[in-house]
């Protein structure tokens, strides 16, 4: 097995200086918003772990079941060489995509992608147990600034998967998708992972579950501010409610001031009010329809080669081409 040491785009300062300004200009806007970036620290994941299990939450399921049906499809279309999964995580759903690309004989390299060089490590050492003979390159960086820096390479299969594009609004997904293409040429492919529209009921469900995972998982922005930033959230203080918004097709959490507040950030020298149930945006999920995923492919200079949903059609999973 060959793991090689990590390309490091950006280090924990640069996370902290980022961190900063990003929150207070998202607690000095109004409406007040966070970025879902910031959810992820160990117990974060750990929780979005535990909701990708929940009766509620089907995408993950959705999309594992399309890559088990899909993927010899994929390794037979693509002929990948190099996989690159953006926002790797734990790497665990590429499995399939692994094992039909080495099945077929093409693949040589994996290059996971992430923000978090303890994740990457993990998940590269599990990846190269599994994968003898790969070689594996793990890169650490962000998608505002460092997609243009992957390795180039021939008959690439660029990966992005859970519907992770869901979290960005609609110019974020021209610019990252953009991004995503000018690093990308000819006999390469791109693999991507949208959440459908659907019933409303469910949609909402999905991000409010009956256990209140999903809620901890929201409130838990806030511990991660009281850490990172010295600040002193009453987390209890807070409401999770989960939105769909109609207009733009998009589920919002947001985190609900229960009461009339004052909370203070240490390292940003700053001091918010909270008025009685005021709403704070923490995420939003956009949800998709086919036409709308294919003509924002389109417009990054992408064509949707095969397009493939879950027997339910709850989630869609594109090949695109350069
Ligand atoms: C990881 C961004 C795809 O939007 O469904 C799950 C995150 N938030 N439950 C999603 C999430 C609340 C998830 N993504």
């Amino acid at each position: 097995m060959s793991v090689n040491d990590a390309v490091v785009h950006l280090d924990p300062a640069d996370l902290s200086r980022q961190m900063a300004v990003d929150v207070r200009e998202g607690l000095t806007a109004s409406p007040k918003v966070l970025a879902p970036k910031y959810f992820y620290d160990a117990r974060g994941s750990e929780l979005f772990d535990r909701i990708t299990r929940l009766p509620e939450y089907y995408p993950t399921r959705a999309e594992a079941a399309i890559l088990a049906a899909h993927a010899d499809d994929i390794a037979a279309a693509t002929g990948a060489r190099t996989l690159v999964e953006l926002g790797s995580g734990t790497s665990e759903k590429t499995h399939a995509l692994l094992s039909a690309l080495d099945a077929a004989g093409t693949l040589r390299g994996f290059v996971p992608f992430d923000v978090d060089p303890a994740v990457l490590k993990d998940a590269a050492a599990a990846v190269a147990a599994d994968f003898p003979g790969l070689e594996i390159s793990p890169v650490v960086g962000d998608f505002d600034h460092h997609l243009g820096l992957l390795p180039r390479g021939e008959k690439r299969l660029v990966v992005f998967l859970g519907s992770t594009i869901g979290n960005l609004d609609p110019d974020q997904r021209r610019r990252f998708l953009t991004d995503v293409r000018s690093t990308m040429g000819p006999g390469d492919a791109l693999l991507l992972g949208t959440d459908l529209v659907k019933d409303v009921d469910r949609l909402v469900a999905a991000y409010d579950d009956a256990e209140g995972v999903t809620a901890d998982f929201d409130r838990n922005v806030l511990r991660v501010l009281n850490r990172d930033l010295g600040a002193d959230f009453d987390v209890d203080a807070f409401t999770h409610r989960a939105v769909w918004d109609a207009d733009h097709e998009r589920i919002e959490m947001r985190l609900e001031s229960t009461h009339a507040q004052t909370v203070r950030l240490d390292a940003l020298d700053l001091v918010v009010e909270f008025a009685a149930v005021e709403q704070m945006r923490t995420e939003i999920s956009s949800k998709f329809r086919p036409e709308g995923v294919r003509g924002e492919l389109a417009a990054a200079g992408l064509r949707v080669e095969q397009w493939w949903t879950d027997p339910a059609g709850d989630f869609g999973l594109s090949l695109s081409v350069p």
